[in-house]
């Protein structure tokens, strides 16, 4: 079989420890370049992946190139997917896949004029207790949403090699980087949104703390709260007219489905149930790429669905209102709880 030849824009940590260790399994992918700006790193990466193209700049690498992986900080993406998609390539890129909606609405109106693939990191949707809740969702057992929460918040320890993350010019703080994520996940499960409010601590630099409320077309109300500074509950619950589920966090997570009326009870434990790693997602999540590369599967919807997240980050953004801090609203603290 014709091995696809891809290359790899950003050499960061994720390409470290995700695109190059899965790239080395993938049987119909070769990796003819990676190219990062800083070129002592990618030159070690290639040492080490056994990679002779190595530079920093991309424009010399495209003759060897069908396809690459975008995976430079997010404020890069737009510009570089529509340069490479506009050259014919097919793209592989990073979440959040741009900034702006009007940078993925263009990103998509060039895949299409050029019949090439734009397909975005949104790898968590892959996970099988993920699907499984949506499938749960779907099939209405439980009756309709009533309510969600989606709590996420781990002191931030992804071992960037840039600063961008904490660059608010950048599409720096936990918004953009962890709601990427779990806004992706509550479009997928909750449908679109009727209204929402947005809150979050940045003072000048970039958010640690947001918390979001949202009025869902539905019906469903819901509660999105992310941290980069404090550990949260880390679980998603979904409240239905019949019953309760809640997810814990990552790709081997504890599904728990109540439904009191009929004393049904299930504990579904995606560590036990499946032995998939992380990596076996993101292997999966390759060759959806590859398979949308040889025309066996359309990623177009799902390219659609990356911008509904970019849109509602920008607006979140667009509408944002100070997140108070306990002592800066008055009245009296409670500082031990009785
Ligand atoms: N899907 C996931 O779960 C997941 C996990 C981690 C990171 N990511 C995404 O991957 C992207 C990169 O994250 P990271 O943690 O690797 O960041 P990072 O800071 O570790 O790496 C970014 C790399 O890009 C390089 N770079 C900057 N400008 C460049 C340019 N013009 N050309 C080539 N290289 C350039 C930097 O030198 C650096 O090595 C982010 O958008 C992030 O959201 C996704």
């Amino acid at each position: 079989m014709k091995k696809i030849n891809l290359g790899i824009i950003g050499c960061g940590m994720a390409t470290e420890v995700i695109h190059l260790p899965v790239l080395s399994k993938c049987k119909n992918v070769n990796v003819t370049s990676i190219i990062d700006i800083d070129s002592k790193r990618v030159y070690d990466l290639g040492q080490q992946y056994d990679i002779h193209n190595t530079g920093t700049d991309y424009n010399s690498f495209l003759h060897m190139m069908e396809a690459a992986i975008i995976a430079v900080p997010h404020h890069m993406h737009a510009a570089i997917a529509l340069d490479l998609m506009e050259k014919g390539l097919h793209v592989l890129v990073e979440k959040p896949i741009a900034l702006r909606g009007i940078d993925c609405k263009n990103m998509i109106e060039v895949s299409k004029k050029n019949d090439v693939v734009l397909y975005g990191g949104h790898v968590r949707r892959l996970y099988e207790p993920i699907q499984k809740v949506k499938k749960l969702i779907a099939k209405k057992n439980l009756g309709e949403v009533i309510r969600f929460e989606m709590l996420e918040g781990r002191i931030f320890e992804w071992p960037a090699i840039t600063f961008d993350m904490f660059d608010p010019n950048r599409g720096g703080g936990v918004l953009t980087d962890i709601g990427s994520h779990v806004l992706d996940l509550m479009l997928w499960w909750f449908g679109d949104i009727d209204s929402f409010e947005y809150f979050d601590d940045a003072r000048g630099g970039v958010e640690a703390n947001c918390e979001i409320s949202f009025k869902m077309k539905s019906g469903a109300v819901g509660r999105v709260e992310l941290s980069r500074v404090r550990d949260l509950r880390n679980t998603y619950k979904v409240l239905f007219e019949k019953g309760t589920i809640e997810v814990t966090l990552g790709h081997d997570a504890l599904v728990k489905i109540e439904r009191p009326d009929n004393y049904f009870r299930a504990y579904l434990d995606y560590s036990k149930k499946n032995k998939r790693t992380i990596m076996d997602y993101f292997h999966m999540q390759m060759m959806n790429f590859v398979k949308a590369m040889q025309g066996k599967i359309s990623v177009d919807k799902a390219a659609e669905e990356c911008m509904c997240v970019v849109e509602l980050i920008e607006m979140c953004k667009q509408n944002r209102k100070q997140l108070e801090y306990p002592w800066e609203k008055g009245g009296k603290i409670e500082l031990y709880a009785s």
